[in-house]
């Protein structure tokens, strides 16, 4: 599943696309029959007629009405579908644990609580884009933590699709500052902007992999990476499960303590990595 040569290339570059890392059919197929009935009901709820039949080509085809409709149908379905059993056996998925001792030697793998969900980049939204950053100042836990990235649609690149910076998880956690100034709507990690941004993001050459459902891309939690922006007319339907290393010295002092989703202050627990605004 991983062979020294995706093992190597992950090291080198801070994130790899590893195709077939999970089966389609018995591990996304049940994920889309899920949110389809999640649909249905959030739809039913809000008194919109029946989706149609379930096809895994358009298994979401209730859903853009609902997103027109009233924003806040949407998020329904949005906080109940990282609820969906067949989910969260993905999130335990064997290959996880497998890839992490492999990755990280000598680790102890951990699933970072609250790091795993379901994101639905909608057309044409910016509020939730994630900007430039690393996926550790949200997550924290352990800082050689790794998020396993897969998408439950066929991905075009009119998708935005998410870009790295190809090796710059070598500099290690760069410094943030808590505020950007131009979207004030930007609140929590959305929040975060790391210091320099613009400098730091010329020094790397970039690439956004269009991976298929049952691929992962495996992204090491100091590579900078950003969501691409949606420009196309069908929501992007992908998954997000964070790993991280209990025998980590860092994740250790800091008691693999969580980020803002778990109310802590990212400031508070790594002031050295805030800079002054
Ligand atoms: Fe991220």
């Amino acid at each position: 599943m991983l062979d020294d040569a995706k093992a190597a290339e992950f090291r080198e570059r801070g994130f790899a696309v590893v195709p077939g890392f999970y089966d389609c059919e018995r591990d996304i197929v049940p994920i889309l029959r899920g949110i389809h009935e999640v649909i249905g009901l959030v739809r039913s709820k809000h008194g919109l007629p029946a989706a149609p039949e379930f096809r895994l080509e358009t298994f979401d085809e209730g859903y853009p009405e609902l997103l027109a409709r009233d924003r806040r149908y949407a998020s329904e379905v949005y906080d109940a579908v990282k609820q969906i059993p067949a989910f969260v056996r993905l999130v335990t998925h064997p290959h996880h644990d497998a890839a992490f001792r492999r990755l990280r030697d000598g680790s102890l793998p951990g699933v970072a609580a609250g790091g795993y969900g379901i994101r639905v980049d909608n057309p044409g939204e910016e509020r939730f884009r994630a900007d430039w950053h690393q996926e550790y100042h949200a997550q924290l836990r352990s800082p050689d933590g790794i998020t396993f990235w897969s998408t439950l649609v066929p991905l075009t690149s009119e998708m935005g699709p998410v870009r790295f910076c190809v090796g710059s998880h070598k500099a290690g956690m760069l410094r943030v500052v808590s505020r950007d100034a131009a979207h004030p709507d930007k609140t929590g990690a959305y929040g975060l902007l790391i210091e320099n941004r613009d400098e730091v993001v010329a020094r790397y050459s970039q690439e956004a992999p269009i991976p298929a459902p049952g691929d992962a891309v495996l992204i090491d939690f100091a590579v900078v990476h950003a969501s691409g922006f949606n420009v196309s007319r069908r929501s992007r339907w992908t998954s997000q499960i964070r790993y991280f290393n209990f025998r980590h010295p860092v994740g250790v002092r800091i008691g693999w303590c969580g980020s803002f989703a778990a109310g802590r202050d990212f400031a508070a627990v790594h002031p050295e990595l805030v800079a002054d605004e």
